[in-house]
């Protein structure tokens, strides 16, 4: 049987998701819904089959999708899942689920109501070097993770704005946090404290936090810190250390290194996780398993409420409890 998918956003990453669909045999990318019709039609004359929309509505109306991904900004959330949810379609999301706190908890519940597959775009939970790290991790005793995200600030009009991407926490960081969540455990307090003042400075569109440093509580009783920052000149570093009473792990985009105390050991990732989650979330609407999922909206609504929770304790001066 042939998927019947529909994307929603023309932009960088709905390109990434539509070459790793196209390779798949029984998969069509029948239709794409862009800001523009214009957009639409240029980036379905890319692929064999797709037709391009300047509405979604319209998109849903002339297509029996299987499942649509969607891949806009995070100010660009609402609508496009409550299309799917209405029509009982299963949709894949880019992370993070929306730049505003309260939407993706009100999304949630009709999604449960109608027991819809979603899969969201945590691809850190499907790289080679987690799944190992969860292994060692199941025997040592967690104590302290470090997080980090360090890099410049992409361009574009909508990352720098605060409103329509919800800062670099929510926007990016969310991938570390979520990682945290899956490898170390769920998140009871969040303090958080920012920097601004520079990007905004060299760039007048802009208004995010130049940098911020987030103190967390797990229920397990470890702590953890994330920091980030947007504004060094050029390169992009993200991992997280998680300190044992064995030793460090530290899980990169290359892989994990596993450092005990007397040698080091690194396994490479090998695999793409974007195609694992992908092939995870076509299984899962080809068949009804959604076992293989491992960052549904459900739980990615979690990791929400923590990057949501930091941008609000650095307002507020306040811890904020979670649990
Ligand atoms: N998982 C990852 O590793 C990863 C990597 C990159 C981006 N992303 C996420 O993917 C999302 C999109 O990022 P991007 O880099 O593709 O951004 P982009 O700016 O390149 O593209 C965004 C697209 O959304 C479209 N859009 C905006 N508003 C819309 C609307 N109302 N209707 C229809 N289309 C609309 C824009 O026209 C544009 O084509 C972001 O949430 C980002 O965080 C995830």
């Amino acid at each position: 049987m042939t998927l019947n998918i529909g994307l929603i956003g023309t932009g960088w990453f709905s390109d990434m998701h539509a070459r790793l669909l196209t390779q798949q045999d029984d998969v069509d990318i029948v239709a794409i819904t862009g800001s523009s019709k214009q957009k639409a039609d240029s980036f379905a004359a890319k692929l064999p089959h797709a037709k391009g929309y300047g509405d979604a509505t319209a998109m849903l109306d002339a297509h029996m999708l299987d499942a649509v991904y969607i891949c806009t900004p995070p100010f660009a959330h609402g609508m496009f899942e409550e299309l799917c949810i209405e029509r009982g379609i299963p949709f894949f999301i880019e992370k993070p689920l929306s730049s505003e706190e309260q939407l993706p908890h009100q999304l949630l519940s009709r999604i449960q109501e109608k027991g819809l597959i979603t899969s969201v775009g945590y691809h850190f939970r499907y790289m080679d070097g987690t799944e190992r790290a969860k292994e060692l991790l199941a025997n040592r005793q967690l104590a302290l993770s470090l997080g980090y995200w360090m890099g410049g600030a992409p361009g574009g009009t909508w990352w720098r704005r605060q409103e329509r991407s919800g800062g670099q926490f929510v926007e990016q960081t969310t991938h570390i946090v979520d990682l945290l969540r899956y490898t170390v455990g769920e998140v009871t307090e969040v303090y958080a404290a920012y920097h601004e003042g520079i990007l905004s400075t060299q760039d007048a569109n802009a208004n995010v936090a130049d940098a911020g440093t987030v103190t967390l509580k797990l229920t397990n009783g470890s702590v953890a810190t994330i920091s980030n920052t947007c504004i060094i000149p050029a390169g992009e570093q993200c991992g997280l250390h998680i300190y044992t009473n064995e030793g460090k792990l530290e899980i990169t985009h290359g892989g994990v290194k596993d450092h005990t105390a007397d040698k080091i050991i690194e396994y490479k990732n090998r695999s793409n996780p974007y195609e694992k989650q992908m092939k995870a979330f076509l299984h899962a609407v080809g068949t009804g398993d959604a076992s293989q999922i491992r960052s549904s909206y459900e739980d990615a609504c979690q990791t929400h409420r923590v990057t949501m929770a930091a941008n609000a304790s650095a307002a507020s001066g306040n811890v904020i409890k979670l649990a």
